[in-house]
């Protein structure tokens, strides 16, 4: 089922602080106390809740040992916030978690080109996630009448003490088979709604239940029993448009930026290797988020890999083309398993925190925003390859580091 949800903060609760404008020109250039100040302000936040982003060190020894085992401290990373993002018609504030100089500032950039054409369009499918139960049938059988006259019934065993799941609107959606010659394997698809949860726990829960049944039904070798992270039933989507004249710099006219980009894709689309460093560009916005609001980003990661080769070529993530006017228009689409309920997204005080920057967005709308930026980041980085380079930009900001490096090597 892909329902597209284009209300992006349709489902906003009322008291959720939300940017009154993400375009903050300058922010770069102030001390992190005045940015600070700034976004405290802007986003509505009560001083209690906004020090989840101050305190340098927010993850207690008491949540470090519940997160994993055999932990000894933290390994902190900076946070700062994407401006300029327009989605849907509402300004919104991205926090972004990450170590890498020129992330934020090429985020930010790409999104203040968007938004010279109006901004994002994002639409995303229902949060429905697939486990995958494995199994080595004794003998040949009947798989599909058997399976179809089960399947009523493996679907209520599944939602068998699920009650709450139910309640939200979750639940299992669908269940489809296929048998693998080659390996003489069964595999059955189990699709779940799973609400505002990224579903992880939830989806093995149910395929080792049922595996259970199944065994009983189908005499087998039970095989594995785990969701697939390529879970292309839970799909983000993002557009924008850029007018040309956006590109305009003293080397090359806007449409011919606009032609050097498009023909940048298509280097990408035709060649595996431009491919993945275009995709690790995407992914330079996307993980930040993720990671921001406490999710799983090597699912997220896993995904959009697994996606980007579905037509059986390792294909760029996104797509840029030129419309009749000449403006250039960008497009996204990839898996987007995120949570805003559970595990460390709820326990996590900067998780938490960042989900209340960008308005206590619900799981669906997340993924909208995420994608969003990671079209932001790489169009950032097209424009720029396509016409000075990167290095310029990218290391009059890493000099910062480069600095520090040195005055610490001579003392
Ligand atoms: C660097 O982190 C990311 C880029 O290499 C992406 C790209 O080449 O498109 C600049």
């Amino acid at each position: 089922m892909t329902v597209e949800s284009g209300s992006h903060f349709a489902n906003r609760s009322e008291n959720a602080p939300h940017a009154k404008s993400s375009r903050l020109p300058g922010f770069y250039e102030l001390a992190i106390s005045q940015r600070r100040e700034i976004i405290e302000d802007l986003a509505g936040f009560d001083g209690k809740q906004f020090e989840k982003f101050g305190d340098f060190s927010t993850l207690s020894s008491e949540l470090v040992n519940v997160f994993i085992e055999n932990g000894i401290g933290t390994m902190p990373m900076p946070l700062g916030v994407a401006t300029n993002f327009h989605i849907n018609g509402k300004d919104v504030l991205v926090p972004m978690a990450v170590e890498e100089t020129s992330v934020l500032a090429a985020a930010s950039h790409g999104a203040k080109l968007a938004r010279m054409g109006g901004g994002f369009q994002t639409s995303s499918t229902l949060p429905i996630g697939t486990g995958q139960i494995q199994l080595y049938p004794h003998h040949d059988m009947d798989f599909d009448s058997i399976l179809e006259a089960h399947k009523q019934e493996l679907i209520n065993l599944a939602h068998d003490g699920q009650q709450r799941l139910l309640a939200r609107g979750g639940g299992v959606r669908d269940m489809r088979w296929r048998y693998i010659q080659e390996i003489k394997s069964l595999v059955i698809y189990i699709d779940v709604d799973t609400r505002d949860a990224m579903g992880a726990n939830l989806i093995n829960t149910i395929c080792e239940k049922l595996s259970q049944r199944v065994e009983e039904i189908i005499p087998c070798e039970m095989g594995l029993r785990i969701l697939t992270n390529l879970c292309d039933k839970r799909i983000a989507k993002a557009r924008c448009r850029v007018p040309k004249d956006a590109f305009k710099n003293n080397d090359f006219t806007g449409s011919e930026v606009v032609d050097r980009i498009v023909k940048a894709y298509q280097f990408a689309a035709h060649d595996a290797y431009r491919a993945a460093t275009h995709n690790k560009g995407v992914m330079n916005g996307i993980d930040p988020v993720v990671i921001a609001t406490g999710n799983d980003w090597r699912a997220v990661e896993a995904g959009a890999h697994a996606y980007a080769c579905r037509s059986g070529v390792y294909s760029p993530m996104t797509v840029w083309s030129k419309d009749e006017n000449g403006d250039l228009i960008g497009e996204i689409e990839m898996p987007m398993a995120l949570g805003t309920v559970g595990g460390v997204t709820t326990l996590h005080p900067t998780a938490q925190a960042s989900l209340r920057l960008m308005g206590s967005p619900n799981a669906q709308q997340l993924g909208e925003i995420v994608v969003a930026v990671g079209l932001a980041q790489n169009l950032s980085a097209l424009r720029a390859l396509a016409s000075e380079g990167i290095q310029r930009g990218h290391m009059s900001l890493h000099q910062g580091n480069i600095r520090l490096a040195n005055q610490r090597a001579q003392h």
